[in-house]
């Protein structure tokens, strides 16, 4: 699966831009409060906007605080996926199931330095583990290789049946990287430089998802 991250379109055209990526899977939308991050982009209005005018579900991940308050709605509005941080609750459990609870899959995100092993066991209550491969906060970042062994470790333990979950990678994904992490076994790959910095976003989201597929199939 491809999911184009709006960070890096034209916030002035996002209609627009969602359509050009039609052939996508999942709309990445990612929500930043200058607080959980040194950044700030959108919230629910926009997100209210964009559910109106795309049918691509919608995949938002909120790099924000306090996201037992601010999340739930999201998924209210009708995001497909709504995705918080582990580093920003004590309580990911509770935030899973009132995402749940609102109708969306609820998904958890780990930073590039936080270890996989302390969520495992809630990760049961989860729908998608968002791995970020780059430090939240901005587009157009360097890919972080090293994070690919808690994708290789989510793989296992999918494919033996211990877990149900979605394994999707966020940050520096691009044609020189997804081949990799595609080897790694990530289901969902989240692009935004690689996708709209390109002169056809359309035509990048299949030639992404073509990598990805043949990488898999040798692995
Ligand atoms: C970064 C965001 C990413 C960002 C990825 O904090 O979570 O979704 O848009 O951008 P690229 O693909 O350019 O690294
Ligand atoms: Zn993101």
């Amino acid at each position: 699966m491809i999911a184009p991250s709006i960070l890096s379109a034209d916030f002035a055209n996002l209609a627009a831009e969602a359509a050009a990526v039609s052939n996508s899977d999942w709309l990445h939308v990612d929500v930043m409060d200058a607080h959980f991050v040194p950044n700030l982009t959108l919230g629910l209005p926009v997100v209210e906007s964009l559910l109106r005018r795309t049918d691509i579900p919608i995949d938002c991940h909120l790099m924000i605080e306090d996201p037992g308050r601010w999340a739930p709605p999201y998924a209210e509005a009708g995001a497909y996926n709504v995705t918080f941080h582990a580093e920003a609750t004590d309580d990911p459990l509770s935030v899973a199931r009132d995402i749940r609870a609102a109708g969306a899959k609820a998904g958890l995100s780990i930073k590039p330095n936080t270890p996989l092993e302390p969520y495992l066991e809630i990760l049961k209550s989860f729908d998608t583990l968002l791995v970020m491969s780059v430090e939240p906060g901005f587009g157009g970042q360097s890919f972080i290789p090293e994070v690919l062994d808690k994708v290789r470790r989510m793989r296992t333990l999918v494919d033996s049946g211990e877990l149900q979950i979605l394994i999707e990678i966020d940050g520096g994904i691009n044609a020189a990287t997804i081949e990799e992490a595609a080897e790694a076994g990530v289901d969902c790959f989240v692009a935004g430089s690689a996708v709209y910095g390109a002169e056809s976003p359309g035509a990048a989201v299949e030639s992404l998802r073509q990598q990805a597929l043949s990488a898999a199939h040798r692995h």
